[in-house]
């Protein structure tokens, strides 16, 4: 029988669209304080924020008659007619927010029009006078109270803290001329107002800055600004930030360009950090796709991310000349380092297998080495090894030139010969002990994870589907010692991305994943037996000339190329 739903049941389906964890609803109560033009927002937290979270803001204030309607479903003050969401200047537009929160919570709002210090206070649904400042305090107590099994999805209460936290710095980092404190039994912070500089100083701290360059740019088709890492200075930071039209949103397709820019500059699972403020016409978005407003619509997406790389690329590397910057680049950090560092006139002639000492010098040096067999790579024969340069590359003398070697593209090639080898027919699964809850997906992921559950198995990932959360059950048994969600969300990326889904292609860009990760990294300091054993096992490969994800592994210095660098011949 179809029976209609009652108004309290409707209002917490809806609500757990919006409000699925704390984090949510400090989202859209800064939001709000943001929308009433608030200059200054306190937060108080207790318990990770399901015991209480309360905002206190300076702004425009709640009048008595929109104070009662406030918490009805579909109720706002910042649209009329569907055409205004083209147009907008607010962050709320649906008048779903204090429903939502009002639904599965206790919720109290104390809020002043004026400066006279006449107020009013709205406790369980009623409306009375009291005294109080200009401004809106909203509290939020005993969050899920009728919900237990939303209660039961949340996660640790330190997850939940850090969620909640990095929500707040999604606002404080977007807002520098708002003053924001934030009182909890973690942390008590005061970001006061100050400029966008300063504000990424305040958030990030000098030590990130430092690494981080600064950048405005401006096209016909949109303006970017921010901070990124500058593409020498790789580190990790968890968070990337990303708001489009102010808007702070998820976008897999940006931040895949952006870690494409960096591709010859990072290995394949580092990724850059950045803060990216981009303006787009607003008539080309839709912002109404996403019940927590966290997904954008871009008209011709394909051809905006092709145009925001070659903006941020022309940034980053402003006067690179395509075909010659790998070569020379490498050629000319060797040029200094080789007249600043490498000492030639005193070589040892004895081979030295001692663990290298010194870490800090860019190039260690294992000076004119006799081989005694003679070695090879490829048809080169390596007479002398040099040393290793940035503790990255591999230097060689051979008859033909200097050899670079990039260490961990050729142990890279040799695992995935090798793994190919093992696994390429024994394609086992394998039981996660404790099914691991997707929690790191963005919502178009669960979608094509659901519309492409029975792909995901074959591959090993077998899917379970519970409540609204996904989990996953099995991985492939090889992956046993490598798998992190990173790695899932790196062959989730792949499949979003592949024309075709042939499960044999999927299955060796699985086992080149795998190659990566078990490889010796950039930094890596290696002992003399260990770079001959890498070269000899290198040339046993069938394609020694790239690694798994087609990056050379190494190149070859001519005297030709050599002598046209210090231009003897042109
Ligand atoms: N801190 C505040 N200061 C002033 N007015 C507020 C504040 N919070 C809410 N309001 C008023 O209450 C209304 C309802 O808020 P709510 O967040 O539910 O909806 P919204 O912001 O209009 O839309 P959305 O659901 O997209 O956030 C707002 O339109 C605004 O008029
Ligand atoms: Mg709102």
């Amino acid at each position: 029988m179809i029976r209609k739903l009652n108004q309290e049941t409707i209002n917490l389906i809806s609500a757990g669209e919006v409000i699925e964890a704390p984090c949510d609803i400090l989202k859209e109560l800064l939001e709000n304080a943001i929308d009433a033009n608030a200059t200054e927002i306190n937060i108080k937290i207790k318990a990770s924020g399901t015991e209480l979270l309360e905002i206190k803001d300076n702004g425009t204030g709640i009048s008595k008659a929109d104070l009662a309607t406030c918490i009805e479903r579909h109720t706002t003050s910042k649209l009329e007619k569907i055409d205004d969401l083209y147009s907008l200047n607010t962050f709320g537009f649906r008048g779903e927010a204090l429903a939502s929160i009002n639904a599965i919570s206790k919720m109290e709002i104390k809020t002043s029009t004026t400066e006279d210090g006449k107020g009013f206070l709205l406790k369980e649904n009623l409306v009375s006078s009291i005294v109080c400042q200009k401004g809106t305090t909203i509290s939020v107590n005993d969050i899920f109270y009728n919900v237990p099994v939303r209660k039961k999805f949340l996660k640790s209460k330190s997850q939940e803290f850090s969620k909640l936290y990095n929500t707040f710095l999604e606002f404080v980092i977007q807002y520098p001329k708002i003053r924001f404190q934030f009182i909890s039994e973690k942390k008590n912070e005061t970001f006061s107002n100050t400029t966008q500089e300063n504000r990424y100083l305040q958030v990030f701290g000098s030590e990130v800055i430092s690494k981080t360059k600064l950048f405005n740019i401006k096209s016909d088709f949109f303006n970017i600004s921010g901070i990124i890492t500058k593409p020498e200075s790789y580190f990790f930071y968890p968070n990337n930030y990303i708001y489009i039209n102010k808007r702070p949103v998820y976008s897999a397709q940006i931040t895949k360009a952006i870690s494409k820019c960096y591709k010859d500059y990072l290995m394949i699972q580092q990724r850059p950090f950045f803060v990216l403020f981009i303006e787009l016409n607003s008539k080309t978005i839709d912002i109404n796709i996403h019940p927590k407003k966290r997904q954008i619509k871009i008209q011709n997406e394909i051809l905006f991310i092709n145009q925001f790389k070659q903006a941020i690329e022309g940034n980053l590397f402003p006067k690179s000349n395509k075909e010659t910057q790998s070569i020379k680049s490498i050629y000319e950090s060797i040029g200094a380092d080789f007249k600043n560092n490498l000492d030639l006139k005193e070589p040892k002639p004895v081979m030295d297998y001692s663990e290298p000492k010194e870490k800090d010098a860019p190039v260690k040096i294992v000076p004119a080495i006799k081989q005694p067999p003679k070695i090879y790579l490829d048809r080169f024969e390596i007479r002398e090894i040099i040393g290793q340069l940035f503790d990255t590359f591999i230097i060689c003398k051979t008859p033909d030139g200097l050899l670079l070697i990039d260490q961990h593209a050729a142990e890279e090639r040799i695992n995935l010969e090798k793994n190919r080898r093992l696994y390429e027919n024994d394609f086992k699964i394998q039981n996660l002990v404790i099914p691991k809850r997707l929690d790191f997906i963005s919502f178009s992921q669960k979608e094509f994870i659901l519309k492409n559950k029975k792909l995901l198995e074959n591959l090993g990932f077998k899917i379970k589907h519970l409540e609204d959360a996904l989990f996953l059950e099995t991985i492939p048994e090889f992956l046993e010692h490598y798998f992190d969600h990173t790695f899932f969300l790196d062959v989730l990326e792949d499949l979003e991305d592949g024309a075709d889904f042939n499960l044999n292609r999927i299955k060796d860009k699985i086992l080149k994943l795998k190659s990566c990760k078990e490889s010796i990294k950039a930094n890596d300091v290696l002992t003399i037996s260990q770079i001959y054993s890498l070269i000899q096992n290198l040339n046993k490969c069938v394609d020694k000339t790239i690694c798994a994800h087609g990056r050379p592994t190494y190149i070859l210095l001519n005297k030709k190329e050599l002598e046209k660098m210090f231009k003897r011949i042109i």
